[in-house]
């Protein structure tokens, strides 16, 4: 039976000098540098003593940290050794050496590093850390979709789980599903399970019919097209930076759409007077300190899953090792099989 959270408290504790520390906080200013626009110097008082926990528990456990950029600004600027989007975060999983992975993100996040690296411990800070859309199909939805279009190719967004994908025929993630169904044989392709994305990826990939699956991720189908012109003509000089799991009416009112990585890209590349993510409250919260003269302005939406990830859960992760996330041995190799040839098939057209 796993420890309550006052046990929980408990042992770590006596384990470790968690007590806020102004004196810590100010040897660590270096990291709290990097977040100093969103996180009071009084919170990083309190949140210091976990960072310099965790970040001595990674050396003694040979554990890498993989950040999504929808952590906590103290995850990711303080304890995360890769940060990234979904696909950068797949790839990262295919170069780690460590033995020990704490994937600082959701569920499907941590199963796909696991797929990749089947011999390495792959812990979950909180095994309860889901997403809507990897909820919203089962490989008995992926074989309906099948026999609804014979013959036509199946693209599973990496936000599904590993029965899913190993059903799959490829993967894709927001950076590159347009990409990869261009690339895909036949004139009808299969995309599961956000409709919003598959519904981006029909536009701009007019010469396939692209038929999708019935679910939507809960944090990006809240945000409406009225919301973001009623906010344009508010203010005018607001630069609008969408993620395409929202619903294609929003994207058309955005400037740029692009995955969470794609939308740090066009901000430092951009420097927009004003922007507005439509997308994860942390993003902006992320990036808010390394574009100073950037004015992030709401609204925002929090993603109820990866919030469930906090220093002190991943403090017990790696002082426990706890909890491994495993997949089913015959699941291994066709999950494997279906995240690879997305890997590959994004690194051809990078290279090209
Ligand atoms: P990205 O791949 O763009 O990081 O998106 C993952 C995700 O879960 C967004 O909601
Ligand atoms: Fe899933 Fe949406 Fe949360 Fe991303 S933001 S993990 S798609 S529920």
């Amino acid at each position: 039976m796993s420890p309550s959270l006052p046990e929980i408290r408990a042992t770590l504790s006596r384990a470790y000098d968690l007590s806020p520390s102004l004196d810590l906080a100010e040897a660590t200013r270096g990291i709290w540098g990097r977040m100093a626009r969103v996180v009071p110097f009084a919170d990083w008082a309190m949140h210091a003593p976990y960072v310099q926990a965790i970040n001595r528990l990674k050396a003694e456990r040979g554990a890498v940290v993989l950040a999504h950029n929808y952590m906590t600004p103290e995850i990711y600027h303080g304890i995360a050794d890769v940060v990234g989007d979904s696909l950068q975060l797949a790839i990262a999983a295919t170069r780690v050496d460590a033995p020990v992975i704490v994937q600082c993100g959701v569920h499907f996040m941590a199963e796909t590093s696991k797929i990749l690296n089947p011999c390495k411990t792959v812990l979950m800070p909180d095994m309860a850390a889901g997403c809507s859309l990897a909820e919203a199909i089962t490989p008995e939805g992926i074989a309906e979709m099948r026999a609804r279009y014979p013959g036509a190719p199946v693209v599973s967004y990496v936000n599904t789980t590993a029965a899913v994908k190993a059903a799959s025929d490829i993967c894709c993630t927001s950076a590159n599903a347009a990409q990869i169904v261009r690339a895909l044989p036949g004139d009808t392709v299969i995309m599961a399970p956000d409709k919003y994305l598959a519904q981006n990826v029909a536009r701009q990939v007019p010469e396939k019919r692209v038929v999708w699956w019935d679910g939507a991720c809960i944090v990006h189908e809240r945000f409406t097209a009225q919301d973001l012109r009623d906010f344009r003509a508010f203010q005018p000089d607001t630069t609008i930076i969408a993620h395409p799991e929202c619903p294609p009416d929003v994207v058309a009112e955005a400037d740029y759409t692009g995955s969470t990585a794609g939308i740090i890209d066009f901000v430092a590349r951009e420097r927009p007077t004003k922007a507005l993510l439509v997308t994860e409250c942390s993003m902006a919260s992320n990036i808010a300190d390394a574009h100073p003269a950037v004015e992030f302005v709401g609204p925002c939406n929090m993603c109820p899953y990866m919030k469930m990830i906090t220093l002190e859960k991943v403090l017990w992760s790696l002082h426990s090792m706890t909890t491994p996330v495993e997949v089913a041995a015959e699941l291994v190799a066709p999950a494997r099989a279906a995240v690879e040839r997305m890997i590959a098939l994004s690194a051809a057209k990078a290279a090209a």
